[in-house]
């Protein structure tokens, strides 16, 4: 931890803070703002440019309030490699030029895992949101970015007791581990009564509240199969006859309908990539929500809206335990059987789970407001 920035002692701490994909930024959003309010950060903002349309990313800066990113990396798709390897590259410059005290990532994309190899490899301290997060699946790419990024980071902040749990048993000393709860989760609560008073999301959709469900899918193990999307797809249609089923579609997934399914869309209420406003708005008074993503699985518990996860696992086991979540697993036959169960007994109500309040973006920053210091 010696190479920290050219910032005087006593002077703000220069963070740099990466963000890189749709479900980066509204964890950055809440750290941002409140470093602003606080006075004691300022904060370096880079884009990495891994999601780069309008609906991947721009919106979401507008929604969530977040200024301009100070850099752009520009990286765009590629392979896995060809995507860490970009990031990797750029940001090294970077921190090379702008010498600041620590680096922030957060969640386990490819450009939280290439921004921290970078940094470590500089001497620049990583504070890593949302550590400690296991699928024990390590055929998902992301499991692979949070292994390696928590490896190496200096501060884990954790958002449930298993994150810590699963750090001490790959060896992380307890005194790097830090429960502070959820900052997605306090971008949620800061922005429900804005989405909740938005018009005409629902009507322009066709549906009426608590009437219909919502999917939302693009993890590579249930979309890169044709055959096996197809499955998906026939038993959805088929759910959709008795509850409608609103489909906003991501890039991934529009890809994959085109090339491997001849652009034979399913047919559901379907829908390009959605704001954030909209898409809480839609989620909030859905009576369903069904899902491949991890961020969703804890969204829908604070909302206490019944969710399937249509995986065999899930690395935020809380919102299985204590909110509304349950493993739908991969069987199109278990899927309409779970959907079933909880259109006619109302599914689970669940609970937020511990620290989950707002306030875990404030926990964060009183860590490293004081580590930070005690190491420059
Ligand atoms: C990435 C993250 C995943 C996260 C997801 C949310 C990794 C390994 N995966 O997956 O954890 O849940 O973001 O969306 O980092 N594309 C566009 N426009 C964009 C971005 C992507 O059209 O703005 C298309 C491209 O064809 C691209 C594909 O979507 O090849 C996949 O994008 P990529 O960033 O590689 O991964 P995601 O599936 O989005």
């Amino acid at each position: 931890m010696s190479r920290l920035g050219g910032t005087q002692p006593s002077g703000p701490l220069r963070p740099l803070v990466v963000a890189g994909a749709r479900p980066n930024f509204m964890k950055v959003a809440p750290l941002l703002r409140r470093m602003r309010e606080r006075g004691d950060f300022e904060p370096i903002l880079v884009h990495t440019g891994q999601h780069y349309d309008a609906v991947m990313s721009d919106g979401f800066f507008r929604d969530l309030g977040i200024a301009e990113p100070d850099f752009n990396l520009g990286v765009g798709s590629g392979t896995h490699a060809e995507q860490t390897g970009q990031v990797l590259i750029k940001i090294e410059q970077l921190i090379s030029t702008q010498a600041p005290d620590l680096i922030l990532v957060v969640g386990d994309v490819n450009s939280t895992l290439a921004a921290t190899l970078a940094a470590v490899k500089l001497n620049v301290p990583v504070a890593h949101v949302e550590a400690g997060l296991r699928s024990g699946d390590r055929q998902m790419p992301e499991e692979i970015n949070r292994i390696m990024t928590d490896s190496v980071s200096t501060w884990l902040f954790v958002t449930e007791e298993a994150g810590r749990t699963n750090l001490l048993n790959e060896g992380v000393p307890d005194s790097k581990i830090h429960f502070v709860g959820n900052v997605m989760i306090d971008t949620l609560l800061n922005h429900l009564q804005r989405a909740r008073s938005l018009e005409g999301v629902l009507e322009t959709l066709g549906v009426e509240p608590r009437a219909y469900a919502v999917l939302t899918l693009h993890r590579p193990s249930n979309v890169d199969d044709p055959a096996r999307l197809q499955a998906l797809f026939s038993a959805l249609e088929e759910l959709h006859q008795a509850v409608p089923i609103v489909f906003p579609v991501h890039p991934r997934t529009q890809a994959a309908i085109e090339t491997q399914l001849g652009g034979t869309s399913p047919k559901l209420r379907l829908s390009p990539p959605l704001g954030y406003l909209e898409f809480l708005r839609l989620m909030a008074d859905s009576r369903i929500v069904l899902t491949d993503s991890g961020g969703i699985q804890e969204e829908t518990t604070v909302l206490g809206v019944p969710c399937l996860t249509l995986r065999e696992n899930t690395e935020r086991p809380v919102t299985v335990s204590e909110g509304t979540n349950t493993m739908a697993g991969s069987d199109p036959e278990a899927i309409k059987e779970c959907f079933r169960d909880v259109i006619t007994h109302g599914g689970k109500q669940g609970k937020a789970p511990p620290l989950w309040d707002g306030q875990a973006a404030d926990r964060i920053l009183d860590v490293l407001a004081v580590q930070t210091r005690i190491a420059r």
